[in-house]
């Protein structure tokens, strides 16, 4: 978005030019964050937690034998692990599971308590929810997420690493506009590929990276529309209800669903105005419009709704400014600024003494300690952020709400929000809420970062996906263990071994509980 002052033009979703255009100069053109939760010490709990999950998990394993032999009551495997108390849900309508993953651009965790939101909250009670957020990864930019939620892979390895971005090997400049079909630019393997690659239809009402071809997926009519933030929200929802009226096995398993708000209200007018409250609103009756049209064909319960967003969003105001002219770095070296800045210094200059001469510059400028400055190798390796020359040499770290821009604006003071900080901060963290047959009943899960879902969606389709950087056995912590029917008794299929093992090509029935 191109925007003169601090309020990026209504409608814009983001930032789209390269930072060193005057238009751009205070556009946003990267997408910001905010606080911190804890990101050290979250993950300790969650680690134990997750282990405590995973033991529980072969302690039930080990019961399965006694579960099959003996018929131990239900409530000594409750006993056992409260995270695998229940099977899943058996399909009552539907002829394979079927994934409907949602993003709500920009929803930052805690929008939905900004204003009632009964269709949202019945996803939430009669579903599962990370009750502390959904961690993005870094940066806590839009492309970047959607594809990391996707892929499974953190951006040094789908190489979106910025909503804009120059590849020196190729000589050539992804933007959102020019790069979106072309398939040069997009790694990894996303869903739709990886769910039409085993047979079944997929389809993409909108998503990063969903418009290039890869593989068996190339992007046609029916099943993928071409991006417009024109098209009204209802239409988006009564068209992917449409697909559940094909016959049962075209229904694509796998589907995507985006709307563009509440983002970008929040860059115009910041996460605290009153427009933000009704913009929660209208998505909820969006969740609503869904929910009624899949009841009304009978398949609600069928149906896996995961409903997300990419990212938060970070008030900012103009006075938290640093400008680069003060550091005496030339316009055409920054490939991003605002929330995130990129230094790509042309070739042959001595990267650490810029770093240094950028270090001590900013402790004489005003806000300057609020940027810190790296060479990309040298940031917090949770962060991901070094492995493609995508990503420039040099990388600017803002504290939240702060951001960095070439030089002095004319305008006037004015507030806005922003994204792409560091994904610790707490501002950052968008939602995610799970609903439907694999997915325990009023169940909250810790915090996690958005490459997990990549192995949620292919456990529950049964399907074997791409390596990726979620963790082994994530699925296992959060969904309800599959039931398989074979030879007309139910049979408990056990957690790991399926996970790997069992897929189930197109009509060729069921996994047995070996996992074969
Ligand atoms: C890279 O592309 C630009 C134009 O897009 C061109 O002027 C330049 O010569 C190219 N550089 C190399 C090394 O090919
Ligand atoms: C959807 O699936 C059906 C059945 O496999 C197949 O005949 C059809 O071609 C698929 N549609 C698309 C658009 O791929
Ligand atoms: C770093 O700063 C010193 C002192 O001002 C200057 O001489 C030098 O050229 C600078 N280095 C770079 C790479 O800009
Ligand atoms: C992420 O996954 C890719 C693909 O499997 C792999 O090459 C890369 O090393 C992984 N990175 C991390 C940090 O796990
Ligand atoms: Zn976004």
């Amino acid at each position: 978005m191109g925007a003169s002052s601090l309020k990026p033009k209504r409608g814009s979703t983001q930032e789209e030019d390269p930072p060193n255009s005057t238009t751009a100069l205070l556009s946003c053109t990267t997408d910001s964050s905010s606080t911190p939760p804890k990101s050290t010490t979250t993950t300790v709990p969650f680690v134990s937690l997750f282990l405590a999950a995973c033991l529980a998990l072969s302690v039930t394993g080990a019961f399965a034998f006694l579960f099959f032999s003996s018929s131990p009551s239900h409530s000594q495997l409750n006993q056992k692990s409260e995270h695998v108390a229940e099977f899943s849900r058996p399909l009552t309508k539907l002829s394979h599971p079927v994934v409907l993953l949602i993003s709500s651009d920009g929803f930052r965790f805690g929008y939905q308590f900004k204003t009632d939101t009964p269709n949202i909250d019945r996803l939430i009670k009669d579903g599962t929810e990370a009750d502390e957020g959904l961690i993005p990864v870094f940066p806590s930019i839009t492309f970047p997420n959607h594809y990391s939620i996707v892929t499974g892979l953190y951006p040094a390895y789908h190489g979106i690493i910025n909503n804009y971005f120059f590849d020196p090997d190729i000589n050539d400049t992804f933007t959102r506009t020019t790069g979106g079909s072309d398939p040069k630019w997009w790694f990894g393997e996303p869903l739709w590929e990886t769910v039409v690659n085993h047979g079944f239809n997929a389809s993409a009402y909108f998503w990063p990276g969903s418009e290039a071809s890869k593989g068996k997926w190339t992007c046609q009519e029916y099943f993928c529309k071409h991006f417009s933030e024109s098209v009204p929200f209802k239409e988006r929802v009564d068209t992917v209800l449409e697909y559940f009226d094909l016959p049962s096995d075209e229904i694509p398993a796998f589907m995507s669903l985006y709307f563009q708000d509440p983002d970008s209200l929040g860059h115009d007018v910041g996460p605290d105005d009153l427009e933000i409250t009704e913009a929660v609103g209208t998505i909820d009756s969006m969740i609503g419009r869904l929910i009624q049209g899949l009841e009304k064909r009978g398949v609600f319960e069928d149906v896996h709704i995961i409903l997300v967003g990419d990212h938060g969003m970070a008030g900012i105001c103009e006075r938290k400014i640093i400008f680069l002219d003060d550091l005496a770095i030339p316009k055409d070296w920054a490939e991003s600024d605002w929330a995130l800045l990129g230094i790509r210094p042309p070739v042959g200059y001595p990267l650490p003494e810029i770093v240094d001469n950028m270090t001590k510059g900013l402790e004489e400028v005003e806000n300057g300690k609020h940027m810190k400055v790296y060479l990309k190798e040298d940031l917090p390796q949770r962060m991901h952020y070094a492995g493609t020359n995508r990503i420039p040499p040099i990388i600017g770290l803002l504290d939240e709400g702060f951001i960095v821009t070439q030089s002095r604006p004319a305008g006037e003071d004015s507030c806005g929000g922003a994204h792409g900080y560091d994904n610790k901060y707490f501002s950052m963290r968008s939602i995610f809420i799970g609903h439907g047959p694999r997915f325990p009943q009023g169940k909250k899960v810790h915090a996690f970062e958005n490459v997990e879902i990549y192995n949620l969606v292919t456990s529950i389709l049964n399907i074997k996906g791409a390596p990726n950087n979620g963790t082994e056995g994530f699925p296992n912590y959060v969904l309800l263990p599959r039931v398989a029917v074979h030879d007309d008794r139910r049979i408990r299929v056990g957690s790991e071994n399926v996970f790997d093992t069992c897929q189930v090509p197109r009509g060729e029935g069921v996994c047995k509980a070996d996992g074969t």
